[in-house]
C-alpha cells in the first residue's frame, strides 16, 4: 500500500519531528510556569511555535492571557495540498522563486474526478479532461520535491489519515476537512494556498491563539448511533458559528471507545461548525491503526511519549486544563442523527425526523444514497453498511434509491474489494465510484433525469450541505446522515423511513426489519496495497524539470502581482452589492464547472459572488448599477468587471459569518482581481477573512451591526483612518463616510483584526508581494 513506502521517503520523513518538538514543549512549560495546564491542543500548537517567547510573552499575550488575544506565530511541520487549491497554491509558491519546499508536502489529485457510471469510465474521462492541470501539478511536484498522488490514488484527507498525520503533529492543508487528521491526534489546519505558502517558504505562519472547546465524552457507542452521530449533533447544538475561534478538544474516557477512523470522521465536521480544528488526545486505537497502516515505528515512539511524566507527555490534556467552554456527551445515550437540507446545522433526531419531513413538506422520497468520501468511508463505516446490505439481500430486498459508494482512497478501496465488501455493494446495484471527491464537490453527472430547478431530496453520508453542493442544482435538498443510515434507507427510499423501528414488506408480503449494523474497525488481513498506478510520486526536488504552462492555457495563468496599497485612504469606493443572509465560499467562488478554472484568475473571476442574493430585491446575481442610466442591470461579475475597466474600486456588504465553508482563497483571490478593496460584514469565517488580509482586502466588520441597514449598493464610500490603521500595524479603527446617492452622509463605525503583520500584507498589495520582497532565492 501507499504506506508501505515510509520506509523509502525521498521528499521528507513521515515521522513528526518529535524531539524537536518535545524540546519546545519544555520550553513553553518554562515560559508558562509549571502551575499552568496546558490543553491537548495548547501543548501541540505552542510546541511548534517560532518563537515561544514572542508569541507567548508580548502584548496581550503576557503568559496568561493567550488563547483568544496571541497572535501565534507558528512553524508546522507538513503541507497537504488538493488539487483543485493546489494550483493556484503552487502559483504563488512559483513566484517566490525557491529552489524546494522547506517542509514535507504532498498534492492529492481527488476533486476534479467526476462521479458519473463508476471508477473504470469516469476516472479515465476525468483524467483526459483535466491533462493539463494534472499535467502541472506533476511538473511542478518533480522541480519543487512534492509528493504527489495521482488522480484516483484517493482523497487528500483520507490519504493523509493513512499515511502522514501522527499524534503531535502540526500540519496544514488547502482544504477546510483538513482537520480530518484530528483522528490520529494531529493539529490539522485548513488554510488557503498563500497560508499554505508560508510554510512551504518556512514564513511563519499566524494564528490567533483559539479558544479551547473541550468536549467531554462519556460512555460508549451502541446500535446505530455512530461516531458520525456526535458531529451532527454537536453541529446542531453548536450552529455553522458555534467553534469560531475554538479548537475543540475532546477528551474524557468515551474517547477511549471509539475507533480512530470514527474519530477522524468527528474531526473532519468540525468544520462545519466553523472551528479551526479539532483533534483527539492518544488513545489505544490509534496505535492499532498505525500499526494497520504500516507505521508501527511512529506507534511505537509515540506510545513511549503517551506514557512519559506528565510533564513530557505531548499527546494529551494536563490534569486540570482548563476549557473556555464545555460540553458533556454520554455516547450511550446517542441517537443518530439527520442534519439538513441546507446546513449541516440543521439537525435533527432519526426518531423525529418523519415528523420533521411533514411538518417542513420536505420531499418523501430520495432519490440517492451516497456513502463514502473524505468523511466516512474507513472499513468500520463499509463493514457496518455492508452488514445491513447483506441483511436486506437475505431477505430479496434491493435499494429503492439509487446507492453510490465512494472510497476514500485506493488503500481502502482494495481492501474493501479484497474483503467482498465492494462486491455486496455491487451485487445490489451499489455503483463504486473512484477514490475521489466526485458528487461530493459538485463533480456529479446525475443520470437519474432530475433536471435543474427540480425539488428533490438526497441522503448522504458526506459533511457539507449547502445549496447546490452535489448536483448544482439549488433545489436538492440534500440530507446528512452516517453510511449505516443513508444504506438503510435507501432501501425504502423514503425520507419519513426509520430504520430502527420501521418494517419494509419483502416481495413476499413479510416484514422486514433491520438489525442495528456491525462492522469490523480494521481489517483482520491488513491492508491491501491496491493498483501500484495509484502509488505516489515521491521524488526529491529536481529545478531542471520544468513547470508546465501552456501560454494559451484557458485553465492555468501565471500570476501578475496585485497593485500595493495607495499612499493615502481610499476615496469614493462604490458598493458593488449588499448581499442578504449566508454567504459562503461557495456563493462568493461556485465550483461545480467553475473548478476547472482554479489556476486562471481571469477566467474563475467571471462566477464571482454568483450565487449571492441582493439585499434590496431578493434576487440572486443581479447588480444594478446607478450610475449607468443606459444598463443599469447585470450579473455581479459583469458589474465588477465593468467599474474595474472604468477604474472604480468597490466594496461588498454582508451579513454574518461572511466566507463561512472552505479555505477557498479564489473568493478573495476574485473580488481582488475584479477591484474589491473592502468587505464590510456583520462578521467573517475565520480562514476566510485571513485570506481577504493576506490578498490585500480589507475585512472591516460593523460596531453596530444593526449599522448593516444604513448603507447600499451604489452608495460611495471614503475610508477615514484606515491607511494610519495600516501604518501603525493594525492599530486603530477606520471610520466609513458613506455618501448616499441624494447627497446625505451617514459615518460608519467599523472594527476589524488586522495584525501587525497582516496591516504589512496589505501595504504590499499581498502576502505573496512581501514574501517575494524578504525570500530570495
Ligand atoms: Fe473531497 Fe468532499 Fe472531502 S470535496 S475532500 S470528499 S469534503
Amino acid at each position: 500500500a501507499p504506506s508501505v513506502t515510509t520506509t523509502s521517503d525521498t521528499v521528507g520523513p513521515r515521522t513528526p519531528p518529535y524531539a524537536k518538538i518535545l524540546d519546545r514543549l519544555s520550553r513553553v512549560r518554562k515560559i508558562l510556569g509549571s502551575g499552568r495546564p496546558l490543553t491537548l491542543a495548547e501543548k501541540i500548537l505552542y510546541s511548534h511555535l517560532d518563537k515561544p517567547e514572542e508569541s507567548l510573552l508580548n502584548g496581550t499575550a503576557n503568559g496568561k492571557d493567550i488563547r483568544g488575544l496571541a497572535n501565534l506565530k507558528l512553524k508546522p511541520d507538513r503541507v497537504a495540498m488538493q488539487d483543485a487549491s493546489a494550483q493556484m497554491a503552487l502559483l504563488q509558491f512559483m513566484s517566490c522563486r525557491l529552489p524546494s519546499t522547506a517542509v514535507p508536502a504532498s498534492i492529492h489529485c481527488d476533486h476534479m474526478i467526476v462521479g458519473e457510471r463508476g471508477a473504470d469510465t469516469d476516472l479515465p474521462s476525468s483524467i483526459q479532461g483535466n491533462k493539463e492541470i494534472f499535467d502541472f501539478l506533476e511538473s511542478a511536484a518533480k522541480r519543487y520535491g512534492i509528493e504527489f498522488w495521482p488522480p484516483g490514488a484517493g482523497i487528500i484527507h483520507q490519504t493523509v489519515l493513512e499515511n502522514y498525520a501522527a499524534p503531535g503533529l502540526m500540519m496544514l492543508g488547502t482544504d477546510s476537512h483538513t482537520p480530518n487528521a484530528g483522528g490520529l491526534g494531529a493539529i490539522a489546519i485548513g488554510v488557503g494556498g498563500a497560508d499554505a505558502v508560508d510554510a512551504l517558504v518556512d514564513a511563519p505562519w499566524e494564528l490567533k491563539a483559539p479558544k479551547i472547546l473541550g468536549v467531554e465524552l462519556t460512555g460508549i457507542l451502541n446500535g446505530w448511533a455512530s461516531p458520525k452521530d456526535v458531529i451532527l449533533k454537536l453541529a446542531g447544538l453548536l450552529t455553522v458559528r458555534g467553534g469560531t475561534g475554538f479548537v475543540v478538544e475532546y477528551f474524557g474516557e468515551g474517547v477511549h471507545n471509539l475507533s480512530c477512523t470514527g474519530m477522524a470522521t468527528i474531526c473532519n465536521m468540525g468544520a462545519e461548525i466553523g472551528a479551526t480544528t479539532s483533534l483527539f488526545p492518544y488513545t489505544a486505537s490509534m496505535e492499532r491503526y498505525l500499526k494497520s497502516t504500516s507505521r508501527g515505528s511512529i506507534a511505537e515512539k509515540v506510545s513511549r511519549i503517551a506514557s512519559a511524566t506528565a510533564a513530557q507527555n505531548l499527546l494529551a490534556a494536563d490534569p486540570g486544563s482548563e476549557y473556555d467552554e464545555h460540553i458533556a456527551m454520554d455516547l450511550s445515550l446517542l441517537e443518530p442523527h439527520i442534519n439538513g437540507p441546507f446546513t449541516p446545522d440543521l439537525s435533527t433526531p432519526l426518531s423525529k425526523f418523519k415528523e420533521a419531513v411533514q411538518v417542513n413538506h420536505w420531499p418523501h422520497e430520495f432519490n440517492a444514497g451516497l456513502i463514502g468520501s473524505c468523511t466516512n468511508s474507513s472499513y468500520q463505516d463499509m463493514t457496518r453498511a455492508e452488514d445491513l446490505v447483506k441483511q436486506a439481500s437475505a431477505a430479496g430486498l434491493r435499494p429503492k434509491a439509487d446507492f453510490f459508494i465512494t472510497p476514500g482512497s485506493e488503500q481502502i478501496r482494495a481492501t474493501l474489494e479484497r474483503d467482498s465488501t465492494l462486491s455486496t455493494f455491487s451485487s445490489v446495484g451499489g455503483v463504486i465510484l473512484a477514490n475521489a471527491c466526485g458528487p461530493c464537490i459538485g463533480s456529479w453527472k446525475r443520470t437519474d433525469g432530475v433536471s435543474k430547478g427540480e425539488t428533490n431530496a438526497i441522503l448522504t453520508s458526506y459533511n457539507r450541505n449547502f445549496r447546490g453542493r452535489n448536483d448544482g442544482n439549488p433545489s436538492t435538498m440534500n440530507f446528512l446522515a452516517s453510511p449505516e443510515i443513508v444504506t438503510a434507507m435507501a432501501y425504502s427510499g423514503s425520507t419519513s423511513f426509520n430504520p430502527m423501528t420501521d418494517a419494509i414488506m419483502t416481495e413476499s408480503g413479510d416484514e422486514f426489519h433491520f438489525q442495528p449494523p456491525k462492522g469490523i474497525e480494521l481489517p483482520l488481513e491488513g491492508f491491501a496495497q491496491g493498483n501500484t498506478h495509484f502509488f505516489p510520486i515521491s521524488k526529491s526536488a529536481d529545478p531542471s524539470h520544468p513547470v508546465k504552462i501552456s501560454p494559451s492555457s484557458e485553465r492555468l495563468a501565471a500570476l501578475e502581482p496585485f497593485d500595493p496599497f495607495p499612499g493615502h485612504d481610499l476615496k469614493d469606493l462604490r458598493v458593488l452589492y449588499k448581499v442578504k443572509g449566508q454567504c459562503t465560499t461557495d456563493t462568493i467562488s461556485a465550483a461545480g464547472p467553475w473548478l476547472k478554472y482554479k489556476g486562471h484568475l481571469p477566467n474563475i473571476s467571471a462566477n464571482t459572488l454568483i450565487g449571492a442574493i441582493n439585499a434590496s430585491t431578493g434576487e440572486t446575481n443581479v447588480a444594478y448599477d446607478h450610475f449607468d442610466p443606459e444598463t443599469p442591470k447585470s450579473g455581479i461579475p459583469e458589474l465588477a468587471e465593468k467599474w474595474k475597466a472604468q477604474g472604480h474600486n468597490w466594496l461588498v456588504v454582508a451579513e454574518d459569518n461572511y466566507g463561512e465553508g472552505s479555505a477557498r482563497e479564489h473568493a478573495a483571490l476574485q473580488p481582488r482581481y475584479l477591484g474589491g478593496k473592502i468587505i464590510l460584514a456583520k462578521s467573517f469565517a475565520r480562514i476566510h477573512e485571513t485570506n481577504l488580509k493576506k490578498q490585500g482586502i480589507v475585512p472591516l466588520t460593523f460596531a453596530d451591526k444593526t449599522d448593516y441597514d444604513l448603507i447600499d449598493a451604489c452608495d460611495q464610500v471614503s475610508t477615514v483612518g484606515l491607511y494610519d490603521m495600516l501604518q501603525n500595524g493594525g492599530r486603530g479603527n477606520v471610520v466609513l463616510n458613506v455618501k448616499k446617492p441624494n447627497g446625505d452622509k451617514i459615518d460608519i463605525q467599523t472594527k476589524h483584526t488586522i495584525s501587525k503583520d497582516q496591516a504589512g500584507f496589505i501595504l504590499a498589495g499581498s502576502a505573496l508581494n512581501l514574501l517575494a520582497k524578504t525570500k530570495k532565492p
